[in-house]
C-alpha cells in the first residue's frame, strides 16, 4: 500500500494577511528563503503560473524540486514543459501528480500564489500550513488564505513566543497549522 505524503501550504503574510504586490512578493528576508528552501527540499512543489512567473529565470525550475504549475491557457501549457516544468489544468490534478512523483518526500507543498492557497484550503485539499509571520505592514494585492479556527489548530510556533529579528532588522516567526 502506498504511503500517505500529506499536502502542505507554504507562504510569508505581512500583518493583514498581505502575500504579494504586483506580481512580486513586497519585501526579502533571507531567513524566510531559507527556511522555505529547508522545508521543500526534496519534496514536489505546486504552483499557479502567476507565481511561477514571479520567479527570476535563474531559479526555476526550483533546484531538486518537482515543480508543477497550474495554468488554463494551452499555449503556456505547451511552453512550461520546455521550460522543465510540469503543467497541469487543475489543482487536483497537480497534486496528483506531485503525489506520482513524491517518492522519499516528507510533503507535497503548494506554493501559491492567493488563487492556489485559497483553493486549497476551501476544497479541503491541504492539510498542513506553514505561515512566516513578518511584523510589516505592506501595501498588496494578494492576500493569504484565511485558516477558520474552527477547522486549522496552531500546532507550532518558534520561537514558541515572540519573535526573532532577520538581519535585515525585521522581526518574523514560523507558524505551522495542522487541519482538525
Ligand atoms: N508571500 C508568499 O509566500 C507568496 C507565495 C507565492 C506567491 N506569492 C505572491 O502571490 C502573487 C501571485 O498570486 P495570484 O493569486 O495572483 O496568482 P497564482 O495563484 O500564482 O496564479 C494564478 C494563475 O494560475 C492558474 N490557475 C490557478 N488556479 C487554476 C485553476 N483552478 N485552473 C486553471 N488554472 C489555474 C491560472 O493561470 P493562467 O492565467 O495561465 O490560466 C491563474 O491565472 C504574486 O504577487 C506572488 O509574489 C506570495
Amino acid at each position: 500500500m502506498s504511503r500517505h505524503v500529506p499536502v502542505g501550504m507554504i507562504w510569508a503574510e505581512a500583518r493583514g494577511g498581505v502575500i504579494g504586490s504586483g506580481g512580486a512578493m513586497p519585501w526579502h528576508v533571507p531567513e524566510d528563503l531559507a527556511h522555505f528552501r529547508d522545508r521543500t527540499r526534496g519534496c514536489p512543489v505546486v504552483m499557479g503560473r502567476k507565481t511561477w512567473d514571479s520567479l527570476p529565470s535563474r531559479f526555476r525550475p526550483l533546484p531538486g524540486r518537482t515543480n508543477i504549475v497550474i495554468t488554463g491557457d494551452t499555449a503556456t501549457f505547451r511552453g512550461l514543459t520546455e521550460s522543465g516544468a510540469m503543467p497541469a489544468h487543475s489543482l487536483p490534478e497537480a497534486v496528483d501528480m506531485a503525489h506520482a512523483h513524491a517518492e522519499g518526500a516528507h510533503t507535497v507543498w503548494i506554493m501559491g500564489g492567493g488563487s492556489v492557497y485559497a483553493e486549497a484550503v476551501d476544497s479541503g485539499i491541504a492539510e498542513l500550513a506553514s505561515v512566516t509571520r513578518l511584523d510589516l505592514d505592506s501595501p498588496g494585492d494578494t492576500y493569504a488564505p484565511r485558516l477558520d479556527p474552527d477547522e486549522w489548530a496552531l500546532v507550532n510556533s518558534e520561537p514558541s513566543q515572540g519573535w526573532m529579528t532577520s538581519s535585515t532588522g525585521l522581526d518574523y516567526r514560523f507558524d505551522t497549522y495542522r487541519r482538525r
